[in-house]
């Protein structure tokens, strides 16, 4: 009696008791499904939690590829309407297909063309493969008003320039768009925004000289660019025309004039897919706009000295700025260096002239600190 006590009382054994898991749980008969093979069980009622993990995994699995393919065919449907125009326009197709960059941007480049050097089709879609991104979007869509959950497609036109070319920023934007427009897009701060008759409701003109404006929409010949803009098949789709000679991105220092590029950049909502041939007369419009657009200005000379001058001026004012950031480095720089001699020179001192000189130091920082208040008071 006494020992089996004992042995009951052992550590070890209490041990053993703790760190041995409890036989499995066959208290019932398993009634629910089951499947077997050989010596492997499994029931699926025990893998509740599991189960609903995999199903949610399977279905942002599955949304990812929806969305994708949707994307892909969205923006090949837009651009098949349009291959007919494009190859007509350009001479080297340099890549074949759409290019993409993730699962909701995709382009294409095309070059090959007189009056321009390339063409950038750039769609940027709903990402729609990304639950959790449209989720939130479609919630911030209900918050915010202006914000705009759709596909998209700009065709950037980077122009051939010449002599004759004249240096601007320019734009026709649908009203609904212009609080959005203005965002990166520095190149548009170069602008003032009205109505002006010429182009009518809907839109709003952004130009720097109502010069610039009346060459562009006065109609000369056949082509009539306001006529193009208010045609009711594609009107809903047109977001925006910029034709700009500045980056969209303020630059830091003056652009060189060999790297100095001019845009047309033509910015669209996505038509459906049924609807995908809608956009087709514009963009066969916009490459008229560009063949037709140095011979079609006809600016004042005032209006191109006062271009000339907004170009001058800005960039006299970053190299302006970029002087005085090097001044600063220069300056503290060579305080930095006389502040390291001088620690050198106290370093070669012996010991008590070293905290001689410190004290020096501190009562001179403690006067100047009194001097700043006294002045202050
Ligand atoms: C653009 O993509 C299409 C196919 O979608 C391709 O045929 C074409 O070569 C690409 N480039 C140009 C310049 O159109
Ligand atoms: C150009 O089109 C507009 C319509 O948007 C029209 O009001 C204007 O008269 C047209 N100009 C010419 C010269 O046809």
């Amino acid at each position: 009696m006494a020992s089996s006590l004992s042995l009951n009382n052992n550590p070890l054994t209490a041990l053993f008791k703790v760190i041995t898991p409890p036989p499995p749980f066959t208290g019932y008969e398993y009634d629910g499904l089951e499947y077997r093979w050989r010596m492997f069980v499994f029931r699926p009622s025990l893998f509740k939690t599991e189960s609903f993990l995999l199903a949610g995994i399977l279905f942002y699995v599955l949304i990812f590829f929806v969305g994708k393919s949707k994307n892909v065919k969205r923006a090949s449907t837009w651009l098949n309407a349009h291959m007919a125009l494009y190859e007509s326009q350009f001479s080297k197709p340099t890549t074949s297909g759409l290019i993409n960059d993730g699962f909701a941007d995709f382009f294409n480049y095309s070059t090959g063309r007189r009056n321009v050097l390339s063409l950038h089709t750039v769609f940027a879609l709903v990402p729609r493969q990304d639950l959790v991104t449209s989720l939130y979007r479609f919630f911030y869509g209900q918050y915010d008003f202006l914000y705009k959950n759709e596909d998209s497609v700009e065709l950037d036109f980077t122009l051939a320039s010449n002599p004759n070319s004249q240096h601007f920023v320019w734009g026709i934007v649908a009203k609904e768009y212009l609080s959005k427009v203005k965002e990166n897009r520095w190149d548009l701060t170069f602008t003032r925004t009205t109505e002006s008759p010429l182009i009518g409701d809907g839109y709003c003109v952004m130009s720097e000289f109502a010069d610039v404006s009346e060459n562009l929409l006065k109609a000369e010949g056949p082509f009539n660019l306001s006529k193009t803009l208010n045609n009711p098949e594609y009107k809903q789709y047109i977001k925006s025309l910029t034709i700009t000679d500045q980056p969209r991105e303020a630059p830091t220092m003056p652009i060189p004039s060999e790297k100095r590029e001019r845009h047309l950049i033509l910015s669209l909502r996505l038509p459906p897919g049924s609807n995908a041939a809608a956009t087709v007369p514009l963009v066969k419009a916009i490459f008229t706009l560009v063949d037709t657009l140095d011979a079609k200005l006809n600016l004042r000379p005032e209006t191109k000295s006062k271009l000339r001058k907004a170009r001058e001026e800005l960039d006299e004012k970053m190299r302006k700025e970029l002087e005085a950031e090097k001044k600063e480095e220069i300056e503290s720089d060579k305080l930095a260096a006389k502040r390291k001699a001088e620690e050198e020179r106290i370093s070669k001192l012996s010991a008590a002239e070293q905290r001689k000189a410190l004290d020096r130091d501190k009562k001179r920082a403690m006067r100047k600190s009194q001097n700043k208040v006294t002045k202050k008071a």
